[in-house]
């Protein structure tokens, strides 16, 4: 009674891109205990598990996917804030939630440093794991510590400094699942931050094809390279592939023009790849994961 389940979901359900069949189970856990639980059992039984937040990064396989994903979005739910001084403090916020909703609040309460993340369609959990960002900054500059479940189930709070993080890598031990950050955040003027926030995500309805579904950027950016530019300046542009489209927007995201495959998706980042390689001599890093 402290887990749902449910059998054969949609992909498109679990993942932005609306991409691949469907998973054979997925639970969703009440609370932490059950979670671990839940942890337990799957190990104990050898049966392989996912965990994920809003499925923005993923590309999901075509077909039954034998496998239990894991959603935390009932779990892991609390927003918390606890002042340091008259200016300051931390937002503490559950892996399941939202980076919307923090904005939300940030907006409400008048709370800076989150804004950057505006626009990103992750959860706490996945924009940890990440360590999403921008050009503004990422989830390493903003985090003070999360507490996580480690690969033998016990919980453990890890300081920033403790965790390597690097450019779309949150530094996190092996199969670790996050359960909660603590963010740093600054009083200021709601409207302010909610100005901040407007023009954030305005500069992406401007540069980024937010029409159609996709997963983000496709590729990592090659040291001080743009994917992107590279993408475009070796004419890939429109490319396509069954539904699935490098978008004329901007190159380096690849969109579902309605019913792409995986396969689809996998056979536009090797031609990608491939023709990015024999004209720039880069090998690019997929961000996506597959
Ligand atoms: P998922 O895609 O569900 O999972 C990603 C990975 O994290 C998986 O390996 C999953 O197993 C793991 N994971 C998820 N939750 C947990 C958890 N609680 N514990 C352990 N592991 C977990 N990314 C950026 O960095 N910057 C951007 O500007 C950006 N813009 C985007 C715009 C759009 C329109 C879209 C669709 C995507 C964008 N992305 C961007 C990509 C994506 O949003 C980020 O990578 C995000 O961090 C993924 O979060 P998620 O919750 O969706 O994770
Ligand atoms: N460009 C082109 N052609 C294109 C696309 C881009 O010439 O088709 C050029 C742009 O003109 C610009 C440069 O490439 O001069 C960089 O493009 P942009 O400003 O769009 O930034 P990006 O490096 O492509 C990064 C992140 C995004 C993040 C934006 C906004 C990566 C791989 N991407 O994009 O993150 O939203 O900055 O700060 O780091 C994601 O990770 O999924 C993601 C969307």
């Amino acid at each position: 009674e402290d887990v749902e389940v449910q059998w054969n979901v949609p992909a498109s359900r679990l993942s932005t891109f609306r991409v691949g069949g469907s998973v054979q189970c997925v639970v969703q856990p009440k609370t932490e205990a059950s979670l671990k639980a839940v942890l337990q059992r799957l190990r104990g039984e050898g049966v392989p598990w996912t965990i994920l937040g809003r499925g923005s990064n993923v590309l999901l396989p075509d077909g039954l996917w034998h496998r239990v994903v894991i959603l935390l979005d009932r779990c892991c739910t609390q927003l918390r804030w606890k002042p340091w001084d008259h200016r300051s403090g931390t937002m503490t916020a559950g892996a399941g939630i939202r980076l919307a909703q923090l904005l939300k609040l940030s907006m409400r309460h008048g709370w800076t440093g989150l804004e950057f993340l505006a626009g990103i369609p992750a959860s706490v959990g996945g924009a940890v794991m990440m360590n999403a960002g921008t050009r503004k900054g990422s989830i390493a500059d903003v985090l003070q510590r999360v507490r996580i479940l480690d690969k033998d189930l016990q919980e453990q709070m890890l300081p920033r400094t403790a965790l390597p993080m690097g450019y779309r890598c949150g530094g996190l031990p092996q199969d670790a699942v996050v359960l909660e950050a603590d963010f740093r955040v600054t009083e200021a003027m709601p409207h302010r931050v909610a100005r901040k926030i407007a023009r954030i995500l305005r500069e992406r309805r401007q540069n980024q094809p937010l029409r159609w579904p996709s997963a983000g950027c496709v590729f990592k950016n090659p040291g001080s390279q743009s994917a992107g530019a590279l993408i475009d300046r070796a004419g890939f542009k429109g490319f396509r592939i069954g539904d699935a489209e490098v978008s004329p927007v901007h190159a380096n995201w690849i969109v579902n023009r309605g019913q792409a495959t995986r396969d689809d998706v996998l056979h536009v980042i090797e031609a990608v790849r491939q023709g990015v390689r024999e004209r720039f001599g880069v090998d690019l890093e997929l961000e996506v994961q597959v």
